[in-house]
Order: structure tokens, then C-alpha cells, then sequence
């Protein structure tokens, strides 16, 4: 991570701006605010949830828990807030754009000190941001980013490096032949960096021939019964006869996989995802599934938690990784992802205690 202290300009630029956007409400909270790189928040040791001295309250609001990932992403950024000291209130909106920004709401009203989201729809959630800041409350943009709003903060994995890495192990695999690509929902800003890594690998091969993408087809909402209707299209549309699936996450994977061993070649076609969700990491040892990419969700749900418990106390983070939303240069925290396949995960996921050996192999001799 490139990360530094502000410089002294920069900084007050900022504060000045900070200032005027913000007005002058709760102008207690950042009168002096302490400029702060990653590097020197530490996260406490403590296990256990240390008392919330000083009543730091954040909101989480989600777009789902219907998804393995966002359960961790839950719980542990539940721990980590409370381990730092402070309380975490939490919604979901189960993919409604409009329930999401009444929770929000909801979470300004109820008079949290940062705001942090994980978007349904990158657009859409903007609205969540004006009104957070109207009421002086900042917001972090949590996994995935939120477009043209003015977001103090986005913590994520690089998702181009996901893209890359899932088609850099496809195509070792698989350097000629006809691909099918099942993309994430296109309302996500991630979905999008996902298929661009993806092509940016791809490209070389296409250009000279080798490779085709016979299908390429968004996800609506990441619902898995979309991905498996897309399965069916693109193995229909294509005689039943494919080289490669590339898929933007194990949900989708395990649905494009379904869809294969419907047809009997399960397992004759590589297939990537990603999350490192432990039916996919089952399906790698039993042959189903090529590789995954692990996305260390401790990490991303610590950081995330130690960076807004620090903003929420006033003090201003600065990153030198800025990602544009269409609006602003946005500061940003950005970690790697891993490739998994069956050769590694001992070494990844289960060493890491992302999963148990126990589960990852139940029913798959080792
Ligand atoms: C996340 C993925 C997740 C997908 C569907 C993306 O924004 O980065 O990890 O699988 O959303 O929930």
C-alpha cells in the first residue's frame, strides 16, 4: 500500500474544502482534525470489544447478506468496530436501491458519526452521500465504489488485478478456443473492473485469433437463477461445444458449473470465480472449478473499520492511491487478491483459516 501524511498544502486545501462543504454543523468534530496516514492507525490488539469511551457510533448499510462474502463482511467489521472502541449499526437492503437509501437515512437520523456503504448501485447511491454529508457526516465506500458523489474514503481490493488474475489462469490453461464470459451485475462499479481486468488479458489473443468470446453477458443483480439462465443461452447458442468460463464470482461460477454438468462435461471446462466461498473452494479439489480468487475479507473489513473509527474521531485520512468516480479523485485503500487453484489453496484459504482443511475437503480424498 502507497500511502502517506498529507502534506502540508494538501492538507489545507482540503480542511479548507472540508470546511465549506460541511458548513457548519458539528463543527466540534472536525475543528482539529489530526491528519493520519494507514500507517499510523493502529488497529487494537484487543479480542475482546473495549468499552466506546468516547460513543462513537457507525452506520453500515449493505446491499445484501444473501451472498456467503457479505456475512463475513458483516461480522467481522462488527468485531473490528467494536474492537476499536466504538459501535456499528447495520442494515441491508437485500439489492433495493430505494430500501438502501431510507436505511441510510434511517442511520443519519439515528445520528451516526461516519457512514460507511457498500453500494447495491453505484449511481444510484449518491443520493445516500449528499444527504450524509448535508447532515456533516462523512461516508467510506465500502467493497464496491460509489459514482459521481463526493465520498471521503474507498476501501477495496484492486478488482482489475481480480479480472487479470482469473484469466491469466485460464488461459495457461486454455490459450486457444472459444470463451464464455458470465460478467457481475452491471449496476456494480466492480462488475465492470472485473470484466476489464479480464480483457486486458484476453485482448492479446482475441487480436490474433486464438480466442473467441462466444458469449458475454452481464448478471442482473448477481442472482445465481440469472447466471444459470445465461449458462444455458451460451452453451445453447453454441452447439454445447465451449473451451473456457470465465465467471465474476463463485455464486455465478457454481450456476455456470451446474449448468455444465447438466450437459456432462463438468470438469472438461475450465471454470473461474472468485470470493473463495467454500462451495467453490469444494468444487476446486473435486475438479469442477478451476481456481477462484481470494479475497482476504479480514483485512478489507479491519482496515475499513480502523480507518473509519479514525475518521469518525475527526481525524483525516489521506491515501497517495486516488480512483476516479466520475467526480472525484477519490482517496483509496486498495488490497490483492489471490489466485486459488488446487494446488495452492492448502497454502491460501485454509492456511489463512478462511476455511477448514475439514470443510474444503469433506467428501474429496486427499
Ligand atoms: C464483490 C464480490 C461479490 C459480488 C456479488 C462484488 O462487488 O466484490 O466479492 O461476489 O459483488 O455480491
Amino acid at each position: 500500500m502507497e500511502l502517506r501524511i498529507g502534506r502540508v498544502l494538501t492538507l489545507f486545501v482540503s480542511l479548507a474544502l472540508f470546511f465549506v462543504a460541511s458548513g457548519c454543523e458539528k463543527v466540534d468534530r472536525t475543528l482539529q482534525p489530526e491528519v493520519k496516514s494507514v500507517e499510523n492507525i493502529d488497529l487494537l490488539p484487543a479480542k475482546e470489544a473495549v468499552p466506546n469511551k468516547d460513543g462513537i457510533k457507525i452506520g453500515f448499510s449493505m446491499d445484501t447478506l444473501e451472498e456467503e462474502r457479505w456475512l463475513r463482511d458483516r461480522d467481522l467489521f462488527k468485531t473490528a468496530v467494536e474492537n476499536l472502541g466504538a459501535e456499528v449499526e447495520i442494515l441491508a437492503a437485500n439489492g433495493d436501491d430505494a430500501l438502501q437509501v431510507l436505511q441510510a437515512e434511517t442511520l443519519i437520523s439515528q445520528g451516526v458519526d461516519l457512514l460507511v456503504v457498500v453500494p447495491h448501485n453505484a449511481e444510484a447511491a449518491a443520493t445516500i452521500v449528499k444527504k450524509a454529508h448535508l447532515a456533516g457526516i462523512k461516508v467510506l465506500s465500502y467493497d464496491r465504489l460509489i459514482k459521481n458523489a463526493d465520498i471521503d474514503l474507498y476501501v477495496s481490493f484492486d478488482n482489475e488485478r481480480v479480472g487479470e488474475l482469473q484469466a491469466e489462469s485460464i488461459t495457461k490453461l486454455v490459450p486457444k478456443g472459444k470463451y464464455v464470459y458470465i460478467g457481475g451485475a452491471d449496476t456494480d462499479n466492480n462488475a465492470h473492473l472485473f470484466k476489464k481486468g479480464v480483457f486486458n488479458v484476453l485482448q492479446p489473443f482475441i487480436d490474433n485469433g486464438d480466442i473467441t468470446v462466444v458469449y458475454d453477458q452481464w448478471t442482473k443483480n448477481w442472482l445465481p437463477s440469472n447466471a444459470y439462465a445465461n449458462m444455458q443461452e451460451a452453451l445453447k447458442a453454441n452447439g454445447g461445444k465451449i473451451d473456457a468460463v470465465i465467471a465474476a464470482n463463485d455464486a455465478t461460477a457454481g450456476m455456470a458449473i451446474q449448468v455444465l454438468m447438466e450437459a456432462g462435461i463438468a470438469g472438461d471446462v475450465p471454470v473461474a470465480g472468485q470470493d473463495a466461498e467454500l462451495a467453490a473452494a469444494q468444487r476446486i479439489v473435486e475438479g469442477t472449478q478451476t481456481m477462484t480468487v481470494y479475497k482476504p475479507i479480514p483485512t478489507l473489513a479491519e482496515e475499513a473499520a480502523r480507518l473509519a473509527v479514525a475518521m469518525a474521531r475527526g481525524e483525516y485520512i489521506d491515501t497517495e492511491r486516488k480512483v476516479n468516480n466520475g467526480k472525484v479523485e477519490v482517496s483509496s485503500v486498495l488490497l490483492s487478491p489471490i489466485a486459488v487453484n488446487k494446488e495452492n489453496i492448502d497454502e491460501t484459504v485454509i492456511a489463512d483459516g478462511f476455511h477448514l482443511e475439514e470443510d474444503v475437503y469433506a467428501g474429496n480424498k486427499r
